[in-house]
């Protein structure tokens, strides 16, 4: 018999007349003073939310989405690990206008805090036929210097959550694909823990392929999915491990 968290479970007794009904609690297993993320990104992964990769996913405290996913495939992780949803929509995402990921929130050009951390989002790629979701490296530059006062009121940031990536970190030389200059500025100025993205589609052998580091900031790409531990504490001057399912 297996027992989801939270899960009310409903003993009944022969030699009582009474029933009773009790809460199962789990003890999750990570440091205290961290965060448990799970990111994902432009590819369903199957395994996710199923009974037998559940052990992996206990005790997540946030899903970040890092776009061009389905929002019905969201709004499942939301159900199955139990967790809130942050996300911020990929070029490819032009059914969230109408039907967004149920029970999620949309980071764009948000920050916002959770447990002790600031998340930053910007969403789309750069732009290559007009479609929504794009955006010129000018209008890029224009959303991240709107939220100056924002983030300078609210004590930086610790993670960033995009679709594309830095230009030349992990990107490539079509426009699609093409990362944004404008975010090299943003990690030099804030320094933040993570800069999360995907977009870019690898498989990674050696978890250690989808980091680069960059001063004090892990640039991730998540494509698929991964998981990362960061410190609860504003004032942390380090972060937790990081660590890689392989893919
Ligand atoms: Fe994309």
């Amino acid at each position: 018999m297996f027992f989801k968290p939270g899960s009310k479970v409903k003993f009944s007794s022969y030699f009582w007349e009474e029933k009773f009904t009790i809460i199962i609690f789990y003890k999750t297993v990570k440091n205290e003073n961290s965060l448990k993320i799970l990111t994902v990104s432009d590819v369903v992964e199957p395994t996710l939310g199923q009974p037998s990769g559940k052990r992996q996913f206990e005790g997540i405290d946030l899903i970040i989405s890092c776009g061009d996913l389905p929002p019905e495939y969201l709004s499942s992780l939301i159900d199955s690990i139990k967790a809130p949803l942050y996300y911020v929509g990929g070029n490819h995402d032009i059914r969230y206008k109408d039907k967004p990921p149920q029970g999620g929130l949309n980071l764009h050009g948000r920050l916002i805090p959770f447990e002790g951390i600031n998340i930053l989002g910007l969403e789309g790629s750069h732009w290559y036929n007009g479609g929504p979701y794009q955006y010129t490296e000018v209008q890029m530059r224009s959303i991240i210097r709107r939220l100056g006062p924002k983030l300078w009121w609210r004590g930086g940031i610790d993670v960033v959550v995009t679709h594309a990536p830095p230009r030349h970190i992990h990107d490539a030389e079509d426009h699609c694909h093409r990362g944004f200059e404008c975010y090299h500025r943003l990690i030099k100025k804030y320094q933040p823990h993570y800069f999360i993205h995907g977009h870019i589609h690898r498989t990674f052998d050696d978890p250690a392929d989808r980091v680069t580091v960059v001063g004090k900031t892990k640039v991730v790409n998540t494509y698929g999915y991964n998981i990362l531990e960061i410190e609860n504490s504003r004032n942390a001057e380090s972060i937790g491990e990081h660590s890689t399912p392989g893919r």
